[in-house]
């Protein structure tokens, strides 16, 4: 026994203070020390793409000596995606008591039930599931299937206005998003979407950035007029100073160090200079906070609406502020903005409740002091006068991103918003991670482009261009005569218009397109490749207009401002985001099923009615059965009697509008041709037709029962859009290949 006790004794005296070498190492990965074995270090560990450390991400050197949970060996592990309990109304395959990554779960739906979201979903490298909740439903509620998140039970299957849903995730998965949702009048579920993890799941900046800048160029956008009942004018003003309030609440306590301090200011300055480059000017607050609160810039700061200046005090705010102060007083970060609220809703009670706010709180720590946060957050919407029946739900964001290991999954869940089709609560690996995903959300932003959008004028003189942004006018000055035409501003180098404005032998110094008040040269016109205008003579079709669609390439690329902006295009990533359909498995299809979802479609064009005087026409796009009186009445008009088959000339490459029934639409006139035909979804516009030619042109007087205008479908000419636009992403699915 003797050598024994005398190994331990020498070993104690070697070491101490400070814990075991040999009881660092993980199996199968690396780690890194931050301050050798002395106590109060930490050891951190990786493993390789698709595997996890167990028992945790990393283990502190304590004061006894010991590495936290010593006793179990470190190794890496394979990571595991949660395995699905329920699915309603369908089948899943393969059932496996274990999902690793790579493995691949289909979906099935039960006859008479359709599937929204994913058909097949793949195990990821974070252990999450691939793409959205596939659901199964018949439409019969008045809200769709909730779904059930992978990993998940939920209890209530009726769908009716009222009826509530819970969720619960199985034992060993975390929940993040709503426990509970209720199906409300306006048919949609409250809260936010379930989602069930495994604790070594972490979101990846391309997740996050995919999601957050989804829900928050939402908020910058307009947002729907309909959507609260009894309030007419809640447009954000964006531009008008300090109608939203971005509060940023930094949590610098177990920030290890100056460098991860550095980090959360440089994600902070990434995510303002994003904000600026959506052309609009909130009012900034930025918080710092560990065991006490710094405030580093007050919303009653005369700069606060200055990015600029908000910036350059980011970046003079010393580390030194916290140091030594190390607890987590997240309650203590949300009162102060309480008290920044309070403070503006004394200043002006009028303009504080016409003012949106979004808290974007980074946390890397669980709270440990000044107690329960989400007190704070109560305050905060009761000031703000919203209630739990959803009323003034639009004028708060909590956002909380969960950094690092250290933080309790619950509370930062409790704490952030909850809103249908939308994430406000994200976990992350480290602080580096967000900024990285910040980087990342400004390039969607570039890539997106934020099509179709458009604001209604904040006052009359302001002119109705910036409602239809996306409009431009095209003048063709030939020697002797001049005609015009309409287009649509579709990337920024391109304008859509309608193939026949122009002579096929067309010079291309006699175009020239006005977008805002800028004239701008054309470097090139691209007419679709089928568009021939006498090639159905033999049919008696005197002229053409199938594939009656043209692009214009201009020779240089357009600025867009809040009077200049593109619109929506089908079957792009744009769209998707203008939708609200993300994710992976968004087919054209999905976007067909949305823009032309019945028999007749609301639809509208934008007609000049006096120079300069847009006017917004609503018409009706016909479809199936209900586009067979466009045929009829066609052949009934003199002078296409001599056409044997109509459809020769009314190809199903056109949408139809006009006629009597169910209204009287209003008839495209001559310097309409070319412009957009478009499908309004909440406040976003998607443009689904190429204004091409009608039946009768009776302009001046009252319109025809027998008039018909035809559009070129956007869906049908979808091949060329893509070759032409190389700019915008396009969904990956082919419109022919489902549409058979
Ligand atoms: C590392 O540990 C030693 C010994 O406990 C201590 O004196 C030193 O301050 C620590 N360094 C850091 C950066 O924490
Ligand atoms: C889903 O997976 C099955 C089996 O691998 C495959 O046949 C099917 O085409 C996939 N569906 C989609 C939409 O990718």
């Amino acid at each position: 026994m003797l050598p024994v006790i005398l190994l331990s004794y020498i070993t104690l005296s070697v070491a101490a203070p400070g814990c075991d070498p040999d009881k660092v190492a993980i199996t199968g990965g690396e780690y890194r020390l931050t301050n050798g074995t002395h106590i109060g270090s930490r050891v951190e560990y990786t493993c390789p793409e698709g595997k996890y450390p167990h028992p945790a991400y990393s283990r502190e050197c304590q004061s006894n000596g010991q590495w936290k949970n010593e006793k179990v060996r470190a190794e890496c592990r394979v990571v595991q995606c949660p395995r699905p309990v329920q699915f309603e109304h369908g089948e899943f395959f393969s059932r496996k008591p274990r999902y690793f990554v790579g493995d691949v779960l289909q979906f099935e739906c039960w006859a008479g039930f359709h599937m929204y979201g994913p058909e097949n979903r793949t195990c990821q490298a974070n252990g999450k599931w691939s793409g959205e909740e596939t659901k199964c439903d018949n439409n019969v509620g008045d809200c769709p299937n909730p779904g059930i998140p992978i990993g998940g039970i939920k209890v209530g299957t009726s769908y009716q206005n009222g009826d509530t849903v819970t969720y619960e995730c199985q034992r060993g998965l975390r929940m993040f998003g709503s426990k509970e949702r209720t199906c409300m009048k306006n048919k949609h579920w409250s809260g936010a979407e379930p989602s069930c993890r495994f604790w070594y799941t972490y979101d990846t900046p391309p997740e996050v950035a995919q999601t957050f800048s989804a829900s928050i160029s939402e908020i910058i956008e307009s947002s729907d007029p309909d959507k609260v009942e009894g309030l007419t004018d809640r447009r954000i003003k964006v531009r008008t100073d300090g109608l939203m309030n971005i509060v940023i609440v930094i949590d610098t306590s177990r920030s290890v160090g100056k460098r991860n301090f550095e980090t959360a200011k440089e994600a902070s300055i990434v995510f303002i200079e994003k904000m600026a480059s959506f052309d609009f000017t909130p009012r900034y607050g930025v918080i710092s906070y560990a065991s006490f609160v710094k405030p580093i810039v007050r919303l009653s700061d005369e700069d606060s609406v200055d990015a600029e200046a908000v910036i350059r005090k980011i970046q003079t705010f010393q580390y030194s502020e916290h140091e030594g102060k190390m607890g987590t007083n997240t309650r203590g970060g949300l009162r102060e903005v309480f008290y920044m609220l309070s403070l503006q809703s004394a200043t002006d009670p009028k303009k504080f409740l016409e003012t949106r706010n979004v808290i974007l709180l980074m946390t890397d720590g669980k709270h440990n002091m000044g107690g329960n946060p989400t007190v704070e957050v109560k305050r905060i919407r009761e000031i703000l006068k919203i209630t739990n029946n959803g009323n003034r739900e639009d004028y708060l964001d909590v956002y909380v991103f969960g950094l690092g290991e250290d933080i309790h999954e619950e509370h930062i869940n409790d704490i952030a918003s909850k809103k249908n089709f939308e994430k406000h609560v994200f976990k992350m690996e480290s602080v580096d991670h967000m900024k990285e995903a910040f980087y990342e959300m400004l390039d969607e932003v570039e890539v997106l482009q934020m099509c179709g959008l458009s604001k209604e004028p904040s006052t009359d003189e302001e002119g109705v261009e910036e409602m239809y942004p996306w409009i431009a006018k095209i003048t063709i000055t030939r020697p002797y005569s001049e005609e015009r035409c309409k287009g649509s501003i579709v990337a920024k180098s391109f304008i859509l218009t309608a193939a026949h404005c122009f002579h096929l032998d067309e010079e291309l110094h006699h175009i020239t397109v006005r977008v805002g008040d800028r004239p701008l040269k054309v470097k090139n016109l691209h007419r679709h490749d089928k568009y021939n205008p006498l090639g159905k003579q033999d049919k008696m079709v005197e002229k053409s207009f199938d594939y009656d669609v043209a692009l214009l390439e201009l020779q240089e690329k357009i600025q867009f401002y809040r009077l200049v902006r593109p619109i929506c295009l089908p079957c792009t990533t744009g769209t998707s985001w203008a939708l609200k359909q993300r994710g992976i498995a968004v087919t054209c299809s999905d976007h067909e099923k949305t823009l032309l979802s019945s028999e007749l479609v609301r639809a509208m064009f934008v007609a000049e009615e006096k120079e300069r005087q847009y006017e917004r026409k609503d018409v009706f796009i016909k479809r199936g059965n209900k586009r067979l009186p466009c045929l009829d009445d066609t052949k009934k008009i003199e002078k296409f009697q001599a056409i044997p088959d109509i459809r020769d000339l009314i190809t199903d490459n056109f949408l139809c509008t006009g006629g009597t029934e169910p209204e009287v639409d209003p008839q495209t006139c001559g310097g309409d041709t070319g412009g957009p035909l478009i499908v309004r979804f909440k406040q976003r516009y998607i443009q689904v037709g190429v204004i091409s030619w009608g039946t009768i042109n009776s302009c001046a007087g009252p319109v025809p029962a027998l008039s018909r205008d035809f559009h070129t479908d956007l869906f049908q000419m979808l091949d060329w859009l893509k070759e032409k636009l190389t700019d915008l992403e396009f969904l990956n699915e082919s419109y022919r290949q489902w549409s058979k």
